[in-house]
Formats: structure tokens, sequence, C-alpha cells
């Protein structure tokens, strides 16, 4: 008897060289691998290494377990393919030593990897070692951070500042729903979870912007919820910490001070706080130092005045389904505005 898989008559052979399609595609799937600010595999601080190293373990795992499977599975398919005048293979079930070896070495594979991961997550979560510490409390809301210094009185937002060679313990929740605290970089991704406080914290060695954003879908501008971490000096730290404790200064005049009244009289109050004003609500961003920040509405847009203007005439079409509506200001309530909002450094 002949077992032989034959192509049906008359089928045609696959003789299109598949090589350079391949090459190809594997170019374009790798093209996202080349080192950008969101890299976690070029880490700067001491957990984003404990978890890019913990990724280089599992990976190098992974690779052992592909080569020996593959390996195998192709010494196979040449050394017991059927060759003419070949009968029916020996037939055979079970075979106890094999299965028990299949199943102990993935036990051990396994193990392998939970012990550093579990030891990682352990040591990322909770509270930092030593005693050098910053604590902030970051809240995650629809679709920006909220990052608050409670020791130091500061609220700022899309824009944390951290001192380098010091552990930031991070306290991070949600004011809405779920969403993921990131920093590629630093480390992460932890949950802001709605009535729930998780903990974590992370620590930059070099000084940089570095890049984060929401991991978690959130609603239609998940993708628009970044922020930045600027890590800088001890002393620059200090001066911008002792920047943002001072009350805003309202202009005594001009553009800027006309922009101060419309803010105080229209919509703006109703969810923003200026400290040193009568804005008090908390719903928006704190605005206090609005004109320090490098960046606006949820870090996707340059902090500069055209930007500001384009914002204020219609959040909703720079982020879709923002909370603050347009509120179909004047070209001069804009400009005003965008004088006063940009003083406030
Ligand atoms: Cu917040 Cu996605």
């Amino acid at each position: 008897m002949d077992f032989r898989i034959r192509p049906p008559r008359g089928a045609p052979r696959i003789t299109v060289p598949l090589t350079i399609p391949l090459l190809v595609l594997a170019a374009l799937l790798t093209a996202g691998c080349t080192p950008g600010p969101q890299d976690a595999l070029a880490p700067v601080g001491p957990v984003g290494a404990m978890e890019s190293g913990l990724y280089n373990l599992i990976f190098g795992i992974a690779v052992v377990v592909f080569v020996i499977v593959e390996g195998l599975l192709i010494y196979a398919v040449l050394r017991y393919r059927q060759r003419p005048g070949d009968g029916i293979p020996v037939q055979v079930h079970g075979n106890t030593k094999l299965e028990i070896a299949w199943t102990i070495i993935p036990v051990l594979i396994l193990v392998g990897v939970a012990i550093p991961t579990l030891t990682t997550i352990a040591s990322a979560a909770g509270t930092p070692p030593g005693r050098d510490v910053l604590n902030v409390k970051v809240i995650g809301h629809q679709w920006w951070w909220e990052f608050q210094y409670p020791d130091q009185n500061v609220v700022t937002a899309d824009e944390l500042h951290i001192p380098i060679g010091t552990k930031v313990a991070l306290t991070v929740v949600s004011a809405d729903v779920i969403h993921s605290f990131w920093v590629p970089k630093l480390g992460g991704k932890l949950q802001a979870i709605p009535n729930r406080v998780n903990t974590m914290w992370f620590e930059a060695d070099q000084a940089g912007t570095y890049h984060g954003q929401c991991y978690q879908l959130c609603g239609t501008s998940h993708a628009n919820m970044r922020f930045i971490v600027v890590a800088e000096s001890k002393a620059d730290f200090a001066k911008w910490i002792a920047d943002q404790q001072a009350n805003a200064v309202t202009p005594s005049g001009g553009e800027a001070a006309k922009g101060a009244q419309v803010f105080a009289t229209g919509p703006c109050v109703g969810c923003h706080t200026i400290r040193g004003t009568n804005a008090k609500a908390k719903i928006g961003p704190d605005l206090t130092h609005f004109g320090s920040r490098q960046t606006i509405a949820g870090a996707i847009l340059e902090n500069n005045p055209k930007n500001l203007a384009m914002w204020l005439h219609d959040p909703p079409a720079v982020k879709p389904g923002s909370l603050m509506p347009n509120y179909h200001l004047t070209n001069d309530q804009v400009n005003a505005l965008v004088a006063y909002l940009e003083s406030l450094k």
C-alpha cells in the first residue's frame, strides 16, 4: 500500500520565490523596533532596568525553547519523512518517560519565569527602598493626568517633574474610569482604578524628558492621554517646586488683564483652579502655572499661543470627546485668554 500524499493531478506547483516578499514583510514588521522616545528596552533608571532585564531574560528563555522545539521538528520532518518503498510505520501508543519529561520541563521553565517575574513586580510596586523619596499622587482623568505633590503642596497636569537620583513613590488612582500609567523608559505600567489605590516607584538616573501615556483603553480620546516626565537636577527641581508653590500673579494691564477678566467671569472658573484668584474648581486641570508647561491638552500639543487658541476655539475638535465643550468664544475672548494663560509662568 502507498500512503504518500500527492498533489492532485494538474495542480500547479508553487514556484513563486517567497524570499523577497518575506524579507520585505520582516523589515516592515520590525521597523517599529528602532529606539524611540517610548523605548522600554532602553531604560534610564533602576526600575526600568529591572523590567527590561526581566524582558530580556524571558525573551532569552523563549529563544532557547524555540530553537530546540523547531530544531527537533525540522529534524523529525527530514529524518523520518516518507521514502519510496516505506510501509506503514510502527504503530505505538503512549510513552510514559517522554510524557513525564514534556510535562516536567515546561513546569520547570514556568517556575523559572515566575520567580524573577514575581520578585520584579514586588520590587517595583509598593514603597521604594531608602529614605530620600519624593511622594507623588497620580490621578487619571478622561483624558489628562493630574500630578499632586502632597508634601510640597503642588498640583500640576500632564507634566511630572522629578529630581534625578531620587526615588519617586507614586500613588496611582483614577477620577473616573480605568486608566494605566506608563513611562516606558522609567517603569510601569500600573492601572489607575476608581476607588482603589495602586503604588509603584521609579527613579531617573539621567536628566531628560521622558514620554508617557495611558495604556488602558479609557474612552474616545484614550490615545490623546499622554504626559511627559521632566527629570532634572535637584537644584532645578527645587526651583521648579518653589515656582509652582507661588500663587498666580494677576496681570496688571494689557491683553492678559483682559483675559483674567474673561476667565473670572466666563465658564472657565466653573472647572479650573488658578490659585490666588476666585477660580477654585477641581474638574479640569489646575492652571495656576499653565504658562510654564511645555504641552497642553493631554500633552498632545506643544504649549504655544497658536495651539492654545485652537484648543480654546473648539476643544472637542482637538481632542474628541473632550469634557471641555466648545463655548463658542469670540476671537477677542480667545486672544485675551491666550495672553492671560500664557502669562501664568
Ligand atoms: Cu486613560 Cu486610556
